[in-house]
C-alpha cells in the first residue's frame, strides 16, 4: 500500500518525520541529558573501557555508518572508524578486544555484513548491531544493539533508514559520551537538536516542488560531482549513489578538499557539482572550493544554511547543531535523486540489476 504515494521511495522519504520520532521515543532521558538504549548488554563500565570503534556496514548502511563515526569521536571522544564490511573481511582485520564493533544493515541479512559478524564473534570480539528489521540473521547474532525503528522499507533503494540509522548513531554517541566525558550542557545541547529534528525534516519536505524543478534543470547532465568536507563528506557520498542508483546517472562523491589534487581536472560547465556547505567552522574552506569551481565555469547546486553566492542554486535546509546537521542536508537530495530518475522516466521502486537484500557473497 503506497497510500496516495506514486511509489514506495517517495513514500518512504516522506515518512521521515514520523520515522525519526520513533527512534527518539522513549530513549531521552531529560533527568541526565541522556539517553537509553535498552538492548545495549554494555554496562557504564565496559563502555568507559572502549579504546576504538570500528563501523561494518555496505552501501547506504555504510554511508550512516560513517556518519556515525563521525558522531562517535565528536560526542564520546572515541576513535572511530567505518569500513564496508567486505573490505574488512577480505584483509585479515587485527581484532582488538579493547573496540567495539558495531554492524549496520537496514535488512539484517545482508552476507558480507553477517559473515563479518560471525568471524568477530569467533575471534571473540564484542558486536553491536544497528539494525532496522526485528529478529533478522545479524540482529540475532550481535551481543546487543539498537533498533532504528525506521519501520518496513519497500523501495530497494534506502532513504528513512539511512536518516533513522543516523540518528541511532546519535542516540549512541550521546549515551557513550555522557558515560564518559560530554557534559550535562552539551548532552542537553544535543538532546534539543534532536528533538527539533522531525519538525525541520517536514519544512525540507514542503521545498519538494523547488527541488523538483532543480531536478529537472541538472537532469540533462551525463555525470555529476558530489563535494563535502568532514561531516559533509559521507551526506556527498551517499547523495551520489542515490542519484546512481535510481536516474543511472554517473556521479563521484569527493572530499571539497581533494578536488585540487585530481578531479578539478573533470570540472567544465557540463559536469554540474552539488556541494554540501554547512554554516559550520568549515563554511570558509567549503566556499573556497566553489570559487576553485567557479572559476572552471563549473555550475554549482549548493545545500546549505543560507543562499551561497558563488553557486547557480542553493537548496536551503534549516539549521541544527553542527553534528547532526548532516542528517537535515541529506533529505533534499534524497527528493533530488528521485525527481531526477522520475524526469528520466526510471522505474524508481526497482532500479535495473539491484536487489533490495544481498543475501550473497
Ligand atoms: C542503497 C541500498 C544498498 C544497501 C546495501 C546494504 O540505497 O539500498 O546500498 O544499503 O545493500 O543493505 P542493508 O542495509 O540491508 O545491509
Amino acid at each position: 500500500d503506497m497510500g496516495g504515494h506514486d511509489t514506495y521511495m517517495h513514500k518512504e522519504i516522506s515518512e521521515q518525520p514520523d520515522a525519526v520520532d520513533r527512534v527518539l521515543r522513549g530513549r531521552i532521558d531529560d533527568r541526565f541529558n541522556t539517553v537509553h538504549l535498552g538492548g545495549l548488554n554494555l554496562d557504564a563500565r565496559e563502555a568507559r573501557g572502549i579504546r576504538r570503534v570500528k563501523i561494518l556496514g555496505c552501501g547506504t548502511s555504510y554511508h550512516a555508518g560513517l556518519i556515525g563515526a563521525g558522531l562517535i569521536e565528536s560526542l564520546a571522544r572515541i576513535p572511530a572508524d567505518a569500513e564496508p564490511a567486505s573490505e574488512f573481511r577480505y584483509r585479515n582485520p587485527v581484532v582488538d578486544p579493547d573496540t567495539l564493533y558495531i554492524a549496520v544493515s537496514q535488512s539484517g541479512e545482508t552476507y558480507d555484513v553477517l559473515a563479518a559478524v560471525q568471524e568477530l564473534k569467533r575471534k571473540g570480539a564484542r558486536v553491536l548491531g544497528v539494525v532496522n528489521v526485528v529478529g533478522s540473521a545479524i540482529a540475532r547474532e550481535a551481543d546487543g544493539g539498537t533498533y532504528v525503528h525506521a519501520g518496513p522499507e519497500v523501495c530497494v533503494v534506502s532513504t528513512k533508514c539511512f536518516t533513522n540509522t543516523v540518528v541511532a548513531f546519535a542516540l549512541l554517541a550521546l549515551h557513550l559520551g555522557r558515560i564518559r566525558d560530554l557534559s550535562v550542557a552539551e548532552g542537553k545541547r544535543i538532546i534539543e537538536g534532536l528533538r527539533k529534528l522531525p519538525a525541520q525534516i517536514s519544512e525540507i519536505l514542503e521545498s519538494e516542488a523547488d527541488i523538483k524543478k532543480l531536478a529537472e534543470e541538472y537532469a540533462d547532465a551525463k555525470s555529476m560531482m558530489f563535494i563535502g568536507r568532514v561531516r559533509g563528506y559521507p551526506v556527498a557520498l551517499e547523495a551520489s549513489l542515490k542519484l546512481k542508483e535510481i536516474s543511472y546517472i554517473h556521479a563521484e562523491a569527493y572530499p571539497a578538499s581533494e578536488l585540487k589534487h585530481g578531479p578539478l581536472a573533470l570540472i567544465e560547465p557540463a559536469l554540474p557539482t552539488v556541494a554540501i556547505v554547512p554554516d559550520d567552522e568549515l563554511l570558509e574552506k567549503n566556499r573556497a572550493a566553489l570559487e576553485e569551481i567557479k572559476a572552471r565555469s563549473g555550475r554549482i547546486l549548493a545545500v546549505a544554511h543560507r543562499e551561497q553566492e558563488k553557486a547557480d542554486h542553493t537548496i536551503v535546509v534549516p539549521k541544527n547543531e553542527d553534528e547532526l546537521d548532516p542528517i537535515l542536508m541529506g533529505i533534499p537530495l534524497q527528493l533530488l535523486a528521485y525527481h531526477t530518475a522520475l524526469a528520466l522516466g526510471r522505474d524508481i521502486d526497482k532500479p535495473r540489476n539491484l536487489a533490495k537484500s544481498v543475501t550473497v557473497e
